[in-house]
């Protein structure tokens, strides 16, 4: 079974993506962490995460990249959010996803496009969403246990301006597809939220099961 987990930015998609694989027992991608990583290869590389060549040659990052505690940062999700516009990055990370998702035994999977581009065959589909100010407490919270000194106010803006950039870029925007369930997280904590997603999927594995 391949589970598609799409959504914005601190909606509650990375965690509730993790408890799914636990539950039943998948391999769970954070495919995010993937732009992350090319967005601080550019970095590292002194380059500009606007320019298509930079960012594809970024796309050549080494794997131990992926442990670097300096991908959960504000500053890297925005440069992740800045090459994720280029085609050829999304091209270059296709592959990866692809063959992720189609592993014996399913997969889960969380990111922006999912359900609608690297995996429209899922089973299962969750677009998770939650308001602004519900997301922008949230990544304060996790800001703050990390010891990082961000505020509040500058946390909304640059969850305002990565969800314009990712719904409205051409290439593979962030949109709920449209056979997706919609799971608003804005007033549920986080075992409720977990709790509906297991729900969710627990339906489609009975009424799979149900018609062999
Ligand atoms: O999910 P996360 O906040 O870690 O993603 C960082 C950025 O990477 C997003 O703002 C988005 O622009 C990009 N991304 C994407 N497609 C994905 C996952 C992430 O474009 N599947």
């Amino acid at each position: 079974m391949i589970i598609a987990v799409d959504g914005p930015t601190a909606s509650g998609k990375g965690t509730i993506a993790k408890a799914l694989a636990a539950e039943f027992g998948l391999p769970h991608l954070d495919t995010g962490l993937l732009y992350r990583a090319v967005g601080r290869q550019v970095g590292l590389n002194g380059g500009n995460p606007d320019d298509p060549a930079a960012a594809l040659a970024a796309c050549a990052f080494a794997e131990s990249l992926l442990d670097d505690p300096e991908l959960r940062s504000e500053t890297t999700g925005g440069l992740a959010s800045r090459v994720s516009v280029h085609p050829g990055v999304r091209q270059a990370l296709y592959e990866r996803q692809r063959a992720f998702a189609l592993q014996p035994g399913g997969a889960v999977l969380d990111g922006r496009d999912i359900g609608t581009v690297i995996a429209p065959e899922a089973e299962a589909k969750l677009f998770v969403v939650a308001s602004v100010p519900a997301r922008a407490e949230r990544r304060f919270r996790e800001m703050q246990l990390q010891g990082r000194d961000v505020a509040l106010a500058d946390i909304a803006a640059d969850l305002e301006a990565r969800d314009a950039r990712d719904r409205s870029r051409a290439e593979a925007p962030l949109v709920a597809a449209r056979d997706a369930v919609l799971l608003d997280t804005s007033d549920m904590g986080r075992d409720e939220a977990i709790a509906a997603a297991i729900a969710h999927v627990r339906a489609i594995v009975t009424k799979a099961a149900g018609s062999c």
